[in-house]
C-alpha cells in the first residue's frame, strides 16, 4: 500500500507531466518539411531559463542578436519553436498581423499578479475587445489637455513638497523612485478620480516589487509553481498573493467609492469599467483596474528617470535642450512642443525602453526571414532593447544621441517600437507621452541636474535604473 507521502508525490508527478505535455500541445508548431529554422542559441531550458527570466535578459538577448543574427530561437519550450526577432521589419509585421495573439503561457504570470482570473490585458477575443473598447474615450486626444492638467498640478505638489527642500538641502534624489511617486498620483487622477493616500502609494508601489519578482522571475522556472495544486506550497507565492490582495482592496474600495459620486468625472476609466455592462462580476473589473494601474504607472516612471539620468551624464546635451527650452518658453505650447524636447523623448525612449523584453505572439500564419522560417504556431518575441539598439539603423546604438532624430530616417522611425505594434499596441500612449512631454518640459527648464550615483541597471517586467541618485540644483 501507498504511504501518504508517496500518493502526495505521485499527484505532484502526475500533475507536472500533465502540465509539460500540455506546454508542448499548445506550443506545437505546424512545420512544413525541408523549413530551415532560425539558429538555435546553445545551452539547455536549465541554462537559458535562469537567464531568461533574471535582470540579464535584455543584455542576454542583445547579445544574442550580435552573435546569432537577427533571428534565434531559445531552448525554453520543448518543441524548440521559441523564437526571437529583432528585426524591426519582421517585428513589425509579426505584431501587426490580425492572426497573432498574446501567448496564454508567458502572459500567465500576469494572471497571478491581478489576482488570479484572466484579465482584458492577457485575454484574446471578447473578453479583451469589449474593455479596449468601452474605454477608449479615456484615452482620445480630446482628453490631452485634461491629461496635461493633471499632470502639472502633481508635479508642482511633488516639486514643492519634495524636489524644492531637497534642492535647499542639496540633498541628491533617486528619480527612480520619486518619478513613481508622481506617476502613481497621475494615473490615480486622470483614470481613477482619485488622490492615492500616502499610504496607498506605499502599499502599491512597496507590493509591487515582491510580486513582481516572485510571478515574473522566480515562478516561471519552478514548474511545481505554476499547478493549482502545488503553488500554494510556496511561501513566495503565498506572500505574493497577498500583497496583490491588499492592492485589490484598494481598487475596491476606489471603486465602491465612484459609485457613491453624484457627479462623477464620465472621462475616467474607472467610469468607463463601473459602467460596462459586459463584465461578469466586480472582481473581473479590479483585475482590470489593476492592469491599468500596472501598465500606467512605472513604465513612465522609468522612461523619465532614465531620460533625466542621461542627460545629467551627458552634460552638453543636457546644456543643449535647456537653451532651446529656453528659446521656447514664450507659451507652454511652445515649450511642450520644443523640437529638441522631442528628440530627447525620443532617445530616452530608444535607448532605455523599459519594455524591454517588448511584445511576444504566438503566430497565426508562417512567417519567413532571409532563408528561415517561424512555423505557424510558433511564440515569438519582439525585444524592443534588442531591436532600438540595431547598429545596422542607428549609428552607435548604444549611444545617447538626442541630436541623431535632428535626420531621422523612414528605417529609424519604424525600428521605434516601444509602445509595440498592431490590435495589441499601448493603449496609454497619449497618457506616456503627456507625462514624458510635460514633466522634462518643465524640470528640464528649471533645474540642472548632475550625477552622484550611476546606480546599476536591474529588469524585471520593466527595465530600471536602481540606487541612481542625481543632485539637482537651479538652472
Ligand atoms: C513610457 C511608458 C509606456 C510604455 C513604454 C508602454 C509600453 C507598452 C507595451 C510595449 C505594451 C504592449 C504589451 C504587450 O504586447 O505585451 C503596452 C500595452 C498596454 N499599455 Fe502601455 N506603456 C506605457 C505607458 C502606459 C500608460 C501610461 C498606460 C495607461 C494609463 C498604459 C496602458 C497600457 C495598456 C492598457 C496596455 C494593454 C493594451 C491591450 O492589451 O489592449 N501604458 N504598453
Amino acid at each position: 500500500m501507498m504511504h501518504l507521502q508517496d500518493y502526495d508525490l505521485s499527484i505532484v508527478l502526475v500533475a507536472v507531466a500533465i502540465f509539460l505535455a500540455s506546454i508542448i500541445f499548445l506550443l506545437r508548431p505546424k512545420k512544413a518539411s525541408n523549413d530551415k529554422l532560425p539558429p538555435l542559441v546553445e545551452g539547455s531550458f536549465f541554462s537559458i531559463a535562469p537567464i531568461f527570466f533574471s535582470s540579464r535578459a535584455p543584455f542576454f538577448l542583445l547579445e544574442c542578436a550580435r552573435t546569432y543574427g537577427k533571428i534565434f530561437r531559445l531552448p525554453l519550450v520543448p518543441n524548440g519553436n521559441f523564437v526571437v526577432a529583432t528585426d524591426h521589419k519582421l517585428a513589425r509585421s509579426i505584431l501587426e498581423d490580425t492572426k497573432s495573439e498574446k501567448p496564454a503561457l508567458l502572459y500567465q504570470g500576469f494572471n497571478a499578479i491581478f489576482g488570479g482570473g484572466e484579465s482584458f490585458f492577457t485575454a484574446s477575443g471578447h473578453r479583451w475587445k469589449h474593455v479596449r473598447k468601452s474605454t477608449n474615450q479615456a484615452f482620445a486626444p480630446k482628453q490631452k489637455d485634461r491629461m496635461i492638467n493633471i499632470v502639472q498640478q502633481v508635479l508642482n505638489k511633488w516639486i514643492n513638497n519634495t524636489l524644492e527642500p531637497k534642492r535647499n538641502e542639496n540633498t541628491p534624489l533617486d528619480f527612480a523612485i520619486e518619478m513613481q511617486l508622481v506617476t502613481i498620483g497621475v494615473i490615480g487622477r486622470i483614470g481613477f478620480d482619485h488622490e492615492l493616500t500616502q499610504e496607498e502609494v506605499g502599499i502599491i508601489k512597496d507590493n509591487l516589487k515582491v510580486i513582481y519578482v516572485e510571478y515574473m522571475q522566480r515562478a516561471p522556472q519552478n514548474p511545481l509553481k505554476q499547478i493549482p495544486f502545488t503553488k500554494w506550497f510556496f511561501s513566495g507565492i503565498r506572500e505574493a498573493n497577498r500583497k496583490s490582495q491588499q492592492i485589490r482592496n484598494i481598487l475596491r474600495n476606489i471603486l465602491e467609492k465612484h459609485r457613491l459620486k453624484t457627479n462623477p468625472d464620465q472621462n475616467t476609466i474607472i467610469h468607463m469599467i463601473c459602467n460596462n455592462k459586459d463584465y461578469n462580476s466586480d472582481d473581473e473589473r479590479i483585475r482590470d483596474l489593476f492592469a491599468y494601474l500596472v501598465g500606467g504607472f512605472d513604465t513612465t516612471a522609468y522612461s523619465l528617470a532614465w531620460t533625466l539620468l542621461e542627460l545629467a551624464k551627458n552634460t552638453k546635451e543636457q546644456e543643449y535642450l535647456q537653451s532651446e527650452l529656453l528659446k521656447c518658453a514664450t507659451s507652454k505650447d511652445e515649450l511642450y512642443n520644443c523640437k529638441a524636447l522631442k528628440n530627447v523623448i525620443r532617445e530616452g525612449q530608444r535607448l532605455h525602453n523599459t519594455a524591454a523584453l517588448g511584445s511576444a505572439r504566438q503566430i497565426g500564419k508562417d512567417f519567413s526571414y532571409g532563408d528561415c522560417i517561424i512555423p505557424k504556431g510558433s511564440v515569438v518575441d519582439c525585444p524592443f532593447f534588442v531591436i532600438h539598439r540595431d547598429n545596422d539603423v542607428f549609428e552607435q546604438a548604444d549611444e545617447f544621441m538626442p541630436q541623431r532624430w535632428q535626420k531621422s530616417s523612414e528605417d529609424m522611425l519604424r525600428s521605434m517600437l516601444g509602445f509595440s505594434a498592431g490590435k495589441r499596441n499601448c493603449q496609454g500612449q497619449l497618457v506616456a507621452n503627456v507625462e514624458l512631454m510635460v514633466i522634462l518640459a518643465e524640470l528640464c527648464s528649471k533645474y540642472k541636474f548632475t550625477v552622484v550615483d550611476e546606480g546599476h541597471v536591474e529588469y524585471y517586467v520593466t527595465l530600471k535604473p536602481v540606487g541612481s541618485l542625481l543632485r539637482v540644483s537651479s538652472v
